[in-house]
């Protein structure tokens, strides 16, 4: 025992310097490079040999290592998403496993690709809560996925679940503003979130998925991550296919009831970020197989809903799942801030033979993203190492803040289309596939009962996994903070997805307002 302890010593101790030892080659600098002979010493006036204390006068303005230190500590910050703001991310490979070359002319889905490993960034997130909330809180989970390949990257930016709340890109903003604090209280609000969801109940499909205890994740490891919106593959020859993209989870689903996530909340908070970090850490690498549904143009005008709309799923048996390709995370960051908090995706970075729809919604994120990203992490934040694409080749986007980190903000390249210096044009798909002629009107989305259907498709497989008490439940503890009036209306929201299951809600919510209102007595009269 004694002698193999000894050599497990000496092993360490062979594998590098002591902890202690200094490295002789490694000097501290300033930020400008100037060796400092102690970093944390800081200029006084006084103090005999400096280190009696009684004698320490004033810092002197000339102290540049500390002003230095301070200042740059001062701007340490940016700011964080305004939602998806709690995240995790890892890295990774994309891998093509059944070519789509019939249905899209992207390098990386040719068949010549199958087999090559993309280089791939996965975010996952939380929406609503602040960069130091829960992992476990109920919410719809992200899953930014870019894919960096030979024509640029692709950005796949997902939720884990297939629909949304909204299907008017206008209301984001203030559905949101519901979902985050209330702006006197600084409190979160049952009473704004739920007025908000009976006033716009194209909401429902998304709410019977996000009340589920699918709206509170094991771990990022168990979800999957669905496009939501319809997509456009499209081909040089003029011809194109609506998508939708699914990753479905290695891992199988794995959820948490609403008490195991609530206590989670209080005892490990970043429960979803350690399971991500420990498992790649340890070679338990997770992984995705990638699948699109499609829909021929004439299929999308026989279809019962428009497929522009993001409250609405598409049949897996009349539109079955083709497999395309896997995901695999095998790398952790090494720096959290660098190759995490400034990751920047967005669905309007594609490449050729991936295409937007017409959604509203995907149209107002294809502006929305970039536009934050500008304010967020600056002008240039494609120039960041995490978002540099292999092959960036723009010369005409020169100067402004942070510029350089690329290229060498372009040296002496021309800066506009210079006949003496041109450049060559590569072919790609042309974006006129689709023809809209019309005239220009205010629009906005009515509710009508074909919204609830799907919803009760929802409420009708609860019933198959045993998971109709458990909503109920989940619906109640989180409605019971809010005001009567908006209570009753909720109630009668639920009515319309199933003839019971709004007096069901009532009569769990009414207990458990019941019982909120005991237990605060009972603190009261203990304090
Ligand atoms: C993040 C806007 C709908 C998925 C964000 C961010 C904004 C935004 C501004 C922060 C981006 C950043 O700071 O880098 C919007 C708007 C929407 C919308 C205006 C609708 C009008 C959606 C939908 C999905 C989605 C429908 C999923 C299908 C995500 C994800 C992130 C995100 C995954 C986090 C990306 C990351 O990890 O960095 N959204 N969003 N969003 N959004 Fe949306």
């Amino acid at each position: 025992g004694l002698c193999l302890l000894s050599s497990l010593i000496s092993t360490v101790a062979a594998g590098g310097p002591s902890r202690k030892q200094k490295n002789e080659d490694l000097v501290y600098t300033n930020a400008n490079g100037a060796p400092v002979q102690d970093p944390t010493a800081f200029q006084v006036v006084g103090g005999s040999n400096g280190d009696d204390y009684k004698k320490v006068g004033p810092i002197l303005l000339q102290d540049s290592n500390l002003i230095e230190m301070l200042a740059h500590f001062d701007r340490e910050r940016i700011p964080e998403r305004v939602v998806h703001a709690k995240g995790a991310g890892a890295f990774g490979y994309f891998q093509l496993t059944k070519p789509v070359n019939d249905l899209s002319d992207a390098a990386f889905l040719q068949p010549k690709a199958v087999g090559k490993k993309y280089k791939a960034l996965v975010r996952f997130s939380t929406v609503g809560g602040e960069a130091g909330s829960g992992d476990s809180a109920r919410d719809p989970r992200g899953f930014a996925i870019k894919i960096y390949t030979e024509e640029g990257n692709e950005d796949f930016v997902c939720n884990n679940t297939p629909v949304f709340f909204i299907r008017d890109p206008s209301k984001f903003p203030l559905f949101i503003h519901t979902q985050k604090r209330n702006p006197q209280t600084h409190l979160k609000d049952a009473t704004a979130m739920w007025d908000y969801w009976n006033n716009n109940q194209e909401a429902i499909h998304q709410i019977m998925r996000l009340f589920s205890d699918r709206g509170t994740p094991y771990s990022f490891r168990h979800i999957h991550a669905f496009s939501g919106h319809t997509y456009k593959f499209v081909k040089k020859d003029g011809s194109f296919t609506y998508v939708k993209i699914h990753f479905l989870t290695d891992q199988g689903e794995k959820w948490l009831t609403n008490e195991e996530a609530t206590t989670l909340a209080g005892t490990n908070p970043d429960h979803h970020t350690q399971d991500l970090f420990e498992s790649i850490e340890s070679g338990n690498f997770p992984s995705w197989k990638m699948y699109i549904q499609t829909m021929t143009p004439a299929q999308a005008e026989s279809f019962k809903f428009s497929v522009f709309d993001l409250t609405k799923t598409w049949p897996e048996d009349t539109y079955p799942l083709r497999e395309v390709g896997k995901l695999v995370l095998d790398k952790n960051p090494e720096n959290y801030f660098a190759e995490v908090e400034q990751a920047a995706f967005s669905p309007s970075n594609q490449v050729p033979g991936i295409e937007p729809s017409a959604d509203p919604v995907l149209q107002a994120r294809l502006f929305s993203y970039p536009d934050t990203q500008r304010y967020r992490l600056g002008v240039n934040y494609n120039q960041l190492p995490v978002n540099c694409p292999l092959r960036a080749n723009s010369p005409f986007q020169r100067d402004g803040a942070h510029a350089g980190f690329y290229k060498n903000n372009y040296g002496s390249m021309p800066n506009y289309q210079s006949s003496m210096k041109p450049m060559a044009y590569k072919s790609v798909p042309s974006p006129s596939h689709e023809e809209w002629v019309g005239k220009a009107v205010n629009f906005s989305s009515k509710v009508n009962d074909g919204d609830f259907e799907q919803a009760n498709g929802e409420w009708l497989w609860m019933e198959g996994v045993g998971q109709q008490d458990n909503f109920v439940h989940n619906v109640a503890v989180a409605l019971k903070g809010a005001h009567e009036d908006v209570r009753e209306e909720t109630y009668e929201m639920f009515t319309r997805v199933n003839g019971t299951l709004g007096e069901r809600i009532r009569e769990e919510t009414e207990k458990e307002v019941k019982m909120a209102g005991e237990m605060k007595e009972k603190r009261a009269a203990l304090f």
